[in-house]
Protein backbone atom coordinates (compact mmCIF):
# COMPACT_ATOMS: atom_id res chain seq x y z
CA UNK A 1 0.00 0.00 0.00
CA UNK A 2 1.21 3.01 -1.19
CA UNK A 3 4.29 2.43 -2.82
CA UNK A 4 5.07 2.41 -6.40
CA UNK A 5 2.22 2.44 -8.52
CA UNK A 6 2.00 -0.10 -10.68
CA UNK A 7 0.16 -0.66 -14.09
CA UNK A 8 -1.54 -4.67 -15.22
CA UNK A 9 -2.77 -4.19 -18.88
CA UNK A 10 -5.55 -6.66 -19.67
CA UNK A 11 -5.86 -8.84 -22.84
CA UNK A 12 -9.43 -8.74 -22.68
CA UNK A 13 -9.15 -5.39 -24.80
CA UNK A 14 -6.34 -6.24 -26.77
CA UNK A 15 -6.83 -7.77 -30.33
CA UNK A 16 -6.81 -11.27 -30.52
CA UNK A 17 -6.07 -11.92 -33.59
CA UNK A 18 -2.76 -9.88 -32.85
CA UNK A 19 -2.58 -10.71 -29.25
CA UNK A 20 1.02 -11.85 -29.66
CA UNK A 21 2.14 -8.35 -30.99
CA UNK A 22 0.08 -6.20 -28.25
CA UNK A 23 1.52 -8.28 -25.48
CA UNK A 24 4.81 -7.72 -26.91
CA UNK A 25 3.99 -3.88 -27.13
CA UNK A 26 2.94 -3.41 -23.57
CA UNK A 27 6.09 -5.62 -22.22
CA UNK A 28 8.17 -3.54 -24.06
CA UNK A 29 6.82 -0.47 -22.97
CA UNK A 30 7.02 -0.98 -19.28
CA UNK A 31 3.80 -3.10 -17.79
CA UNK A 32 4.22 -4.38 -14.54
CA UNK A 33 1.95 -7.22 -14.94
CA UNK A 34 0.38 -8.48 -17.83
CA UNK A 35 -3.30 -9.29 -16.89
CA UNK A 36 -5.15 -12.12 -18.25
CA UNK A 37 -8.86 -12.39 -17.58
CA UNK A 38 -10.16 -16.19 -17.64
CA UNK A 39 -14.21 -16.07 -17.80
CA UNK A 40 -16.01 -19.44 -17.83
CA UNK A 41 -20.08 -18.49 -18.92
CA UNK A 42 -21.05 -19.65 -15.45
CA UNK A 43 -19.81 -17.35 -12.81
CA UNK A 44 -19.74 -14.42 -15.18
CA UNK A 45 -22.07 -14.37 -18.43
CA UNK A 46 -18.88 -14.08 -20.65
CA UNK A 47 -16.49 -17.03 -22.21
CA UNK A 48 -13.12 -15.86 -22.44
CA UNK A 49 -9.51 -17.95 -22.93
CA UNK A 50 -8.18 -20.14 -21.15
CA UNK A 51 -4.79 -22.24 -19.95
CA UNK A 52 -3.38 -22.76 -23.68
CA UNK A 53 -3.70 -18.84 -23.86
CA UNK A 54 -1.70 -18.57 -20.41
CA UNK A 55 1.20 -21.11 -21.48
CA UNK A 56 1.60 -19.68 -25.17
CA UNK A 57 1.58 -16.01 -23.49
CA UNK A 58 4.28 -17.02 -21.05
CA UNK A 59 7.00 -18.17 -23.41
CA UNK A 60 6.20 -14.44 -25.61
CA UNK A 61 6.68 -12.40 -22.49
CA UNK A 62 9.04 -12.28 -19.61
CA UNK A 63 6.67 -9.88 -17.65
CA UNK A 64 4.70 -11.62 -15.13
CA UNK A 65 1.29 -13.31 -15.82
CA UNK A 66 -1.64 -11.84 -12.94
CA UNK A 67 -4.70 -14.81 -13.90
CA UNK A 68 -8.14 -13.25 -12.49
CA UNK A 69 -9.96 -16.19 -12.63
CA UNK A 70 -13.52 -15.54 -13.01
CA UNK A 71 -15.09 -18.76 -12.61
CA UNK A 72 -16.94 -21.44 -10.84
CA UNK A 73 -15.55 -24.11 -9.60
CA UNK A 74 -11.86 -22.40 -8.84
CA UNK A 75 -11.15 -25.89 -6.72
CA UNK A 76 -10.56 -27.97 -10.02
CA UNK A 77 -9.66 -25.86 -12.38
CA UNK A 78 -6.69 -23.68 -10.39
CA UNK A 79 -3.84 -26.24 -10.74
CA UNK A 80 -4.85 -25.52 -15.10
CA UNK A 81 -3.25 -22.65 -14.46
CA UNK A 82 -0.30 -22.99 -12.21
CA UNK A 83 0.64 -25.68 -14.53
CA UNK A 84 0.49 -23.13 -17.79
CA UNK A 85 2.75 -20.88 -16.20
CA UNK A 86 0.95 -18.11 -14.07
CA UNK A 87 2.93 -16.69 -11.78
CA UNK A 88 -0.31 -15.06 -9.96
CA UNK A 89 -3.49 -16.45 -9.78
CA UNK A 90 -6.85 -14.85 -8.10
CA UNK A 91 -9.81 -16.22 -7.01
CA UNK A 92 -13.66 -14.91 -6.15
CA UNK A 93 -14.66 -15.41 -2.72
CA UNK A 94 -18.00 -15.56 -4.36
CA UNK A 95 -17.35 -18.71 -6.07
CA UNK A 96 -15.93 -20.74 -2.99
CA UNK A 97 -16.51 -22.09 0.62
CA UNK A 98 -12.72 -22.13 1.26
CA UNK A 99 -10.40 -19.44 -0.33
CA UNK A 100 -7.64 -19.85 2.57
CA UNK A 101 -7.31 -23.57 1.28
CA UNK A 102 -7.10 -22.29 -2.89
CA UNK A 103 -4.24 -19.41 -1.17
CA UNK A 104 -2.33 -22.71 -0.24
CA UNK A 105 -2.75 -24.51 -2.86
CA UNK A 106 -1.64 -21.62 -5.38
CA UNK A 107 1.57 -21.18 -3.18
CA UNK A 108 2.41 -24.76 -2.82
CA UNK A 109 2.75 -24.27 -6.49
CA UNK A 110 5.12 -21.22 -5.78
CA UNK A 111 2.70 -18.71 -7.34
CA UNK A 112 1.31 -15.38 -6.00
CA UNK A 113 -2.00 -15.62 -4.44
CA UNK A 114 -5.28 -13.19 -5.09
CA UNK A 115 -8.41 -13.34 -3.98
CA UNK A 116 -11.34 -10.77 -5.24
CA UNK A 117 -14.75 -9.19 -4.52
CA UNK A 118 -17.40 -8.31 -6.87
CA UNK A 119 -18.51 -5.02 -6.49
CA UNK A 120 -21.93 -5.86 -4.16
CA UNK A 121 -19.70 -8.41 -1.54
CA UNK A 122 -18.84 -7.46 1.58
CA UNK A 123 -15.21 -6.24 1.94
CA UNK A 124 -15.57 -7.92 5.33
CA UNK A 125 -15.16 -11.30 3.90
CA UNK A 126 -11.38 -10.24 3.16
CA UNK A 127 -11.29 -10.64 7.15
CA UNK A 128 -8.67 -13.82 7.49
CA UNK A 129 -7.80 -13.78 4.41
CA UNK A 130 -5.72 -10.38 4.35
CA UNK A 131 -3.37 -11.67 6.08
CA UNK A 132 -3.01 -15.01 3.99
CA UNK A 133 -2.84 -13.86 0.36
CA UNK A 134 -0.03 -11.77 -1.78
CA UNK A 135 -2.78 -9.61 -3.28
CA UNK A 136 -6.35 -8.22 -3.07
CA UNK A 137 -8.35 -7.60 -6.08
CA UNK A 138 -11.03 -4.84 -5.57
CA UNK A 139 -13.94 -5.04 -8.57
CA UNK A 140 -14.92 -1.73 -9.90
CA UNK A 141 -17.13 -3.40 -12.11
CA UNK A 142 -19.27 -6.08 -12.53
CA UNK A 143 -16.89 -8.41 -13.58
CA UNK A 144 -18.04 -10.20 -17.10
CA UNK A 145 -16.91 -7.36 -19.70
CA UNK A 146 -14.27 -4.87 -20.03
CA UNK A 147 -15.38 -1.20 -21.07
CA UNK A 148 -18.03 -0.49 -17.85
CA UNK A 149 -17.88 2.81 -16.25
CA UNK A 150 -15.87 2.55 -13.29
CA UNK A 151 -18.32 2.38 -9.56
CA UNK A 152 -18.14 4.75 -7.79
CA UNK A 153 -18.50 3.19 -4.08
CA UNK A 154 -15.18 1.75 -5.24
CA UNK A 155 -12.88 4.43 -3.10
CA UNK A 156 -14.44 3.86 0.12
CA UNK A 157 -14.36 -0.03 -0.40
CA UNK A 158 -10.57 0.07 -1.04
CA UNK A 159 -10.48 1.87 2.49
CA UNK A 160 -12.24 -0.34 4.10
CA UNK A 161 -10.13 -3.28 2.72
CA UNK A 162 -6.80 -0.88 4.05
CA UNK A 163 -8.34 -0.88 7.27
CA UNK A 164 -8.81 -4.75 7.53
CA UNK A 165 -5.49 -4.96 6.57
CA UNK A 166 -4.05 -2.64 9.02
CA UNK A 167 -6.25 -4.35 11.80
CA UNK A 168 -4.72 -7.91 10.65
CA UNK A 169 -1.15 -6.53 10.29
CA UNK A 170 -1.32 -7.34 6.54
CA UNK A 171 0.39 -5.72 3.48
CA UNK A 172 -1.34 -7.52 0.25
CA UNK A 173 -1.09 -5.71 -2.77
CA UNK A 174 -4.03 -3.88 -3.29
CA UNK A 175 -4.85 -4.38 -7.28
CA UNK A 176 -8.62 -2.99 -8.42
CA UNK A 177 -10.08 -3.64 -11.96
CA UNK A 178 -12.59 -2.42 -13.96
CA UNK A 179 -13.12 1.44 -15.46
CA UNK A 180 -9.55 2.45 -14.45
CA UNK A 181 -8.17 5.31 -17.07
CA UNK A 182 -6.48 7.99 -16.59
CA UNK A 183 -9.22 9.82 -14.82
CA UNK A 184 -10.37 7.16 -12.26
CA UNK A 185 -6.84 5.99 -11.50
CA UNK A 186 -6.32 9.10 -8.91
CA UNK A 187 -8.88 7.96 -7.21
CA UNK A 188 -8.31 4.71 -5.96
CA UNK A 189 -4.36 5.67 -5.76
CA UNK A 190 -5.39 8.19 -3.31
CA UNK A 191 -6.74 5.30 -1.27
CA UNK A 192 -4.19 2.95 -1.44
CA UNK A 193 -4.46 1.49 -4.67
CA UNK A 194 -0.74 -0.18 -6.15
CA UNK A 195 -1.40 -2.00 -9.07
CA UNK A 196 -3.92 -0.57 -11.56
CA UNK A 197 -5.96 -2.74 -14.02
CA UNK A 198 -6.88 -1.16 -17.55
CA UNK A 199 -8.10 -2.96 -20.24
CA UNK A 200 -9.84 -0.50 -22.77
CA UNK A 201 -8.08 2.59 -21.92
CA UNK A 202 -5.09 0.70 -22.58
CA UNK A 203 -5.37 -1.48 -25.85
CA UNK A 204 -7.98 1.07 -27.23
CA UNK A 205 -5.92 4.25 -27.06
CA UNK A 206 -3.96 5.23 -30.16
CA UNK A 207 -0.68 4.98 -28.33
CA UNK A 208 -0.90 1.99 -25.52
CA UNK A 209 2.74 2.70 -24.20
CA UNK A 210 1.61 6.32 -23.82
CA UNK A 211 -1.71 4.83 -22.34
CA UNK A 212 -0.10 2.99 -19.35
CA UNK A 213 2.37 5.89 -18.67
CA UNK A 214 -0.74 8.42 -18.63
CA UNK A 215 -2.33 6.25 -16.28
CA UNK A 216 0.39 5.26 -13.81
CA UNK A 217 1.45 8.97 -13.77
CA UNK A 218 -2.06 10.67 -13.55
CA UNK A 219 -1.68 10.70 -9.28
CA UNK A 220 2.09 12.03 -9.49
C1 LIG B 1 -13.73 -7.37 -16.18
C2 LIG B 1 -12.28 -7.77 -16.16
C3 LIG B 1 -11.36 -6.64 -16.35
C4 LIG B 1 -11.50 -5.92 -17.67
C5 LIG B 1 -11.24 -4.48 -17.40
O1 LIG B 1 -14.52 -8.40 -15.73
O2 LIG B 1 -11.93 -8.42 -14.96
O3 LIG B 1 -10.00 -7.04 -16.14
O4 LIG B 1 -10.61 -6.36 -18.65
O5 LIG B 1 -11.53 -3.77 -18.55
P1 LIG B 1 -11.65 -2.19 -18.56
O6 LIG B 1 -10.32 -1.65 -18.10
O7 LIG B 1 -11.96 -1.87 -19.98
O8 LIG B 1 -12.75 -1.83 -17.61
ZN1 LIG C 1 -9.74 -8.77 -14.52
Amino acid sequence: MFGKTCIAPSILSADFMNLGADVRLVSEGGADWIHVDVMDGHFVPNLTIGPAHVKALKKITDVPLDVHLMIDNPEVQVSWYLEAGADSVTIHCEATDDAAALIDAIHAAGAKAGVSINPETDTSVLAGLVDKCDLVLMMSVHPGFGGQSFIESTPERITQVVELCKAADANPIIEVDGGINAKTAPLVVARGADLLVAGSAVFKAADPVAAMAQIRGAHE
